[in-house]
Order: C-alpha cells, then sequence, then structure tokens
C-alpha cells in the first residue's frame, strides 16, 4: 500500500480565500510519514536519554536508538567494514567526514564536481587542494573526463567527492562505476546521498567508501541524518567533536576514546529522529523502492511533457532521461522567476523553490551566466537583495498526483500570460507578496 503522507490536504490562506496546498519542493525537505509520526507517538511516552541510564525507559531508548543503527545498516546494505554515525543532517555528516581525513588526504587533493550543492563543494575547496570537473553543456558528467583527471593527476587525488544525483536538475550519477574508477587511480569515494537515498535503492557494498543523508528528505523530519563510512578511516585520531558520550576512560592526564560510533556522536545524540528514520525506512521496505521508483518516473514524466509545452519556459539542462530523479529547475523568459513562483504560491497555494538551490556554480553554467552578470549577482547578494537572477525548481514526490501537476500548467499559464503583477517585494518574507496580502500563522 502507498505510505501515507501528513499534510497532503493541508489548507492555506491565498489571495482569494483558502486552497489545498501542493507541495513541489521535496527535494528540499519531505513531509513526515502518518508511520513515523504515529512511532513517534508509541515511543515517547517512554523517550529517556540513552547509555548507561538505569531504568526501564533508557533501556528501551538505547535499544530502540541501536535498532535504528541496525535498519539504517539493512536498508543501505551497509557492510561489516563501515560504521553508521547519527549526524544532524548531510552538511553535517560532509564536515565530519571532511575533518575526519585530514590524515587520509594529508597534502593530496580531492576531486568534486561543478554540479554539487554547497554543502559537498565547500567542506572540501575550503579544506583541501580540490579538482573540481566541470560537467558538460547538459549539466551531466563525463566520466572519461573524470578518468582522464584521474590518471594525469597520478595518484594524488585521495578522495572523490560526488552527489547520487543533482538537486537541480535531478540527474543520476552512476556511483558504483565512479566508485570503480576512482579506486583504479587509488582514490576512495564519497557520495553526497542527500537526494538519492529517498529516491532510488543503495547498496553501500558496492564500493561506496562513504555516505552522508538528511532523514528530513526521507519522510521523517526530525533532526537526525547520517555518515556511513569506513571505520579504519573513521577511527582514526581524535573524534571530530570531544566531550560527553565519546570516551572511555577520563583523567585530568589521560583520555581514552570510546569506539566507533560513540566516539563521533558527542552528547546526546538525536535519538527521536533516528528512531524516526528507521521507521521511514521500514515503510519504504514494506512499499518497495522499485514501486516507489514507479510512481515517481510516471509523475516526472508528465512534469517534464506539462513544463516543456511552454514556449517561454526554459528547462535547466539537456533532455530528460528515463533513470532522471523527479527535480525540474527552469526559467521564464521575460519575467522573473520570483514573481512567477509568488503567483503559484499566494494565488494557487503551489509550493516551489526560487534562487540557485545551494548550487550557484552549477545554476550559473546552466544559466550561461557571463563574468558581468556574476558580478552582479555577487553586488545583490552582498547587499542582501535578491540576486536578480536564478531559477524555479519543482521537485516531486510519490505521493503528488497528475492533478496537482495540472493545477500548475493551469497557474503557468495565467502567471505567464500576465502584463502586470500587482505585487511588492516583502523583506520580511523574502518574496514578492500581492499588495494588500497579510501573512498570518494558521494557529
Ligand atoms: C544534493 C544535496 N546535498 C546536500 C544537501 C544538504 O542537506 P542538509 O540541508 O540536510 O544538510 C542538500 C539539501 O538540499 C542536497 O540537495
Amino acid at each position: 500500500m502507498r505510505p501515507k503522507v501528513i499534510g497532503i490536504d493541508t489548507k492555506v490562506k491565498v489571495l482569494s480565500g483558502e486552497r489545498t496546498y501542493v507541495f513541489f519542493d521535496n527535494a528540499a525537505s519531505t513531509p513526515a510519514l502518518e508511520r513515523v509520526k504515529e512511532k513517534l507517538e508509541q515511543v515517547l511516552p517512554f523517550y529517556s536519554n540513552v547509555e548507561r541510564g538505569i531504568g526501564y525507559k533508557s533501556f528501551v531508548s538505547t535499544e530502540l536508538f541501536e535498532r535504528a543503527r541496525e535498519k539504517v545498516k539493512e536498508f543501505l546494505n551497509v557492510p561489516e567494514s563501515h560504521t553508521v554515525i547519527f549526524t544532524k543532517n548531510t552538511t553535517e555528516a560532509i564536515n565530519k567526514l571532511a575533518r575526519k581525513l585530514k590524515n587520509y588526504i594529508g597534502d593530496g587533493k580531492v576531486l568534486t564536481t561543478e554540479m554539487e550543492h554547497h554543502s559537498n563543494l565547500l567542506p572540501w575547496t575550503q579544506n583541501y587542494d580540490t579538482v573540481v570537473l566541470p560537467v558538460d553543456g547538459n549539466g551531466r558528467l563525463d566520466l572519461n573526463l573524470m578518468e582522464d583527471t584521474l590518471k594525469r593527476e597520478g595518484g594524488k587525488v585521495k578522495l572523490v567527492a560526488v552527489s547520487g544525483a543533482s538537486n537541480v536538475t535531478g540527474y543520476p550519477n552512476p556511483i558504483y562505476e565512479i566508485g570503480e574508477i576512482a579506486h583504479r587511480y587509488g582514490a576512495l569515494l564519497a557520495v553526497d546521498g542527500a537526494q538519492l537515498v529517498p529516491h532510488r535503492r543503495v547498496d553501500l557494498s558496492r564500493g561506496i567508501d562513504f555516505l552522508a543523508f538528511s532523514a528530513h528528505k526521507f519522510y521523517a523530519p526530525f533532526g537526525s541524518g547520517a555518515l556511513i563510512g569506513r571505520k579504519d578511516l573513521l577511527s582514526q585520531g581524535k573524534p571530530e567533536s570531544v566531550g560527553g558520550g565519546t570516551v572511555k576512560f577520563v583523567s585530568l592526564d589521560e583520555v581514552i576514546w570510546a569506539d566507533l560510533p560513540e566516539r563521533e556522536e558527542a552528547g546526546t545524540p538525536v535519538i527521536l529522529g533516528a528512531v524516526a528514520l528507521a521507521e521511514a525506512m521500514e515503510v519504504f521496505q514494506q512499499w518497495g523502492m522499485d514501486e516507489l521508483e514507479r510512481v515517481e518516473e510516471e509523475l516526472h514524466r508528465e512534469l517534464y511533457r506539462v513544463l516543456s509545452s511552454f514556449e517561454r519556459i526554459e528547462i535547466l539542462g539537456g533532455e530528460r532521461r528515463e533513470d532522471d530523479f523527479p527535480v525540474i529547475s527552469f526559467v521564464t523568459a521575460g519575467v522573473s522567476p520570483y514573481l512567477i513562483s509568488s503567483v503559484l504560491s499566494f494565488e494557487y497555494a503551489i509550493g516551489v523553490r526560487t534562487g540557485c538551490f545551494c548550487a550557484q556554480p552549477y545554476v550559473k553554467k546552466l544559466l550561461g551566466v557571463s563574468s558581468e552578470d556574476t558580478e552582479k549577482v555577487r553586488q545583490n547578494l552582498i547587499k542582501g537583495r535578491l540576486p536578480g537572477l536564478g531559477a524555479i525548481r519543482t521537485s516531486l514526490s510519490f505521493y503528488n498526483t497528475l492533478e496537482e501537476i495540472r493545477l500548475l500548467r493551469d497557474a503557468l499559464d495565467d502567471a505567464l500570460h500576465r502584463k502586470d503583477f500587482d505585487y511588492d517585494y516583502d523583506e520580511h518574507l523574502k518574496a514578492f507578496v500581492p499588495r494588500g496580502f497579510q501573512f498570518t500563522l494558521p494557529f
């Protein structure tokens, strides 16, 4: 049975009164599953801190937390050589990895790519000598170029850090093949799985050395994420963050660090977040990732068909391929994407995302922005203004419907035929808002 999602019939205030919300920003965060909420309701009366508490609730919480770890291992087929460390999100996981690999990478290099989210770009460029692989004219990676680059670097590249799929174009990367290439040239593979894990079955035993992802993009938005990776490297050196939970023994002269994964989960871990994530994984195991893929592929095909039928819409990247993830970003000729998305929001209750989606180098490349325009964007951003360019991103999930896509089509048709927009920029909401519209909280 298709998993139930919380909030799909939520009514929100729009200019003309009220409408049922349509959520097309699933790549940013997904709503919670009904089953995840039920699980938390069941667990909450037994909630306690984990490890070493002597009391029934502490035993229950510790057991549930460790079972959550086991569920993650089972869901992603994590081999014995790897550990699962709970973090708060993908960004924290990748930053932790970057700090943990200081010894291993040393004065070697990291190869990452132009299509990365800032969270899989900055932790590398800010800490290491980095080679950034450019994308091709369609915004996709060229594996021959990756191989040539690794060959040319002659063993200097110690790590290839690549996203499982782009959060801008939905383009997937063949991670297992990339792993083989990386290993052939003496490098390890780290995968940013933020977009990958919610849409595809992932098998860590097939040459993935490290994987990071977030539960809030996987229907369990309760503050958890994970870094999964090789124990031999993650156990090196001091824990990345030290304090409670990271030690076996402490005196004023000596510290003996705890074993993995505890030594890398400083302080009280994200207990309920981990339990929520495990429940979401359980739900998708029962429903089947193949079915999820099938449903999303159908929705994606329709979304692509609808968007490409508009003359004034230009989809970023090249042609859609069948295995692309259900994410499409586009620009609207002659009118600001910020205005169009405001019409979608304030008049049709359709939620999308607008801007550069934390992937500025990639979006700039896809938009073909000149260095002059880049300077204008830079100045605008420094002054806290809208960048002046960007795109609209629509990202789908299995629970979206063809009817919702038809509503998007009608809304875009209306917005793109307008000559005037009775909207003003609102500094507080950081969006164009219809003149006279008052934003209020729903409760
Ligand atoms: C590809 C990718 N990587 C990393 C992140 C960062 O995830 P988080 O904000 O959960 O740390 C995102 C979030 O949108 C993403 O799409």
